[in-house]
């Protein structure tokens, strides 16, 4: 089957390396305007300028999709999100309005252990069906591959659940997953007073269940005053190497701990968070392999300062933008939102915001040959916008629904 788009106003996110962009490199937004693009099943085949377009190539396709000016670009890879969770939180929505922190409702038994009861009370059908309605929403918004963390079980039979529900979204969509084990995610009730013991069951038994069934791909850890400490981390990070599986971690949010540092030498893939940074540690991520994944949604939503953006691209530093997809922080799994935030108030430019959220995105997953960039030989999973002049109207004219259609491996989604 071949599929040939043509009036493509602005192909766009042509990049054919597969480093993560830093620094200047960042900003590089290879593109076509006035072009067509060809696909041949779940690949992209080839691409050009309309003027070059023969009519034998268009006799060749089975499908000509006349894109009338919209703009073609690589979807999206939701590289952090807590997609699989069961309620909302609402009313805690509503007591931070009325003054309480994120930090107070936590320590009060809310937050996540609230989430965490319903997670528990939920059947692993009922998490599965929540999920997949929730994918289907993200992949409609044009998000072609997904990071997805356990966190919400805190006992290690639902933890396990929690990741077995994940396991399955893999066999209901096309689209590739990634699962993350979360164990320590926050201090179950019943360890209040002996976090260390429940880090050691993390270690000695959920993580060697969870990777000898294949259910993990990396470990996260949420360090942070009232959460985990470092030494947990690096527990958790060494147990996860020992089974092959790298880390994601949750460092930064809400104080600067020396996390960052930690992570960073125990050879992290990713940093998430980020919001506070002083320039030594950004200096550091600027040297290191690892990725900094900054969410921007969930700093508006907490009303925490925004990462230091601009800086830590300055300084070299490798960054994906994800929507930390949760019920406390970030209730949305709208990336459109995640890039005019990061545009807005992040100061990004939006080829900045869209590669940190297509192609470094898909570096931090590993996922850099198949996706996050519109490529010959990559897999056709890309937005195809209504029409509009260019890339940087997109956040501009922020809240519309610029999206036409979304394909993933080729097929309408
Ligand atoms: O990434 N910070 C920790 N975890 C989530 C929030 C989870 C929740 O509040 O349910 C986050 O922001
Ligand atoms: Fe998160």
């Amino acid at each position: 089957m071949q599929r040939l788009f043509i009036h493509i106003a602005e192909l766009g996110g042509l990049h054919t390396g597969h480093a993560p962009l830093r620094g200047k490199e960042l900003a590089h937004w290879p593109h076509l305007r006035n072009a067509w693009l060809l696909t041949n099943h779940d690949r992209i085949a080839a691409f050009g300028a309309m003027a070059d377009l023969t009519p034998a190539l268009q006799q060749q396709a089975d499908e000509v999709v006349d894109v009338a000016g919209g703009l073609l670009l690589p979807g999206f890879i939701d590289a952090h999100t807590h997609l699989v969770h069961a309620g909302s939180r609402e009313h805690e929505f509503l007591m931070k309005l009325q003054g309480a922190t994120y930090a107070s409702i936590a320590a009060a038994g809310g937050g996540i252990l609230s989430t965490a009861k319903a997670v528990q009370t939920a059947s692993e059908d009922e998490l599965c069906t929540l999920a997949y309605k929730r994918l289907q929403q993200a992949i409609g918004q044009g998000t072609v591959g997904f990071e997805i963390k356990s966190g919400y079980g805190l006992t290690v039979a639902d933890e396990l659940k929690m990741l077995r529900v994940i396991q399955r979204l893999q066999q209901m969509v096309s689209v590739p997953i990634k699962a993350s084990l979360l164990g320590a995610h926050a201090i179950p009730p019943n360890y209040n007073t002996r976090r260390k013991e429940w880090v050691q069951i993390v270690v000695q038994e959920l993580l060697p269940a969870a990777a000898e069934a294949g259910l993990a791909d990396y470990v996260d850890v949420f360090c942070e005053e009232g959460f985990f400490s470092i030494d947990d981390m690096l527990a958790i990070m060494a147990a996860g190497k020992k089974h092959g599986l790298a880390a994601r971690v949750h460092v930064n949010q809400l104080t600067d701990s020396g996390a960052v540092e930690a992570a960073i030498a125990a050879g992290a893939c990713t940093v998430d968070h980020l919001e506070q940074m002083t320039d030594k540690t950004i200096q550091q991520l600027a040297l290191a392999d690892t990725i900094g994944v900054l969410l921007p949604t969930a700093a508006w939503f907490l009303r925490l300062p925004f990462p230091p953006v601009r800086q830590l691209i300055s300084a070299g530093a490798a960054i994906a933008l994800a929507s930390d997809f949760n019920p406390g922080s970030s209730p949305s799994s709208n990336m459109h939102w995640v890039l005019a935030l990061a545009c807005v108030q992040m100061k990004m430019t939006p080829a900045e915001a869209w590669n940190a959220a297509s192609f470094n995105a898909a570096c931090s997953l590993g996922w850099q040959h198949e996706l996050g960039s519109i490529a010959i030989g990559k897999k056709a999973s890309f937005i195809v916008s209504r029409p509009m002049p260019s890339l940087e109207y997109w956040p501009y004219a922020f809240g519309s629904n610029h999206i036409a259609q979304v394909y993933v491996n080729g097929q309408l989604a």
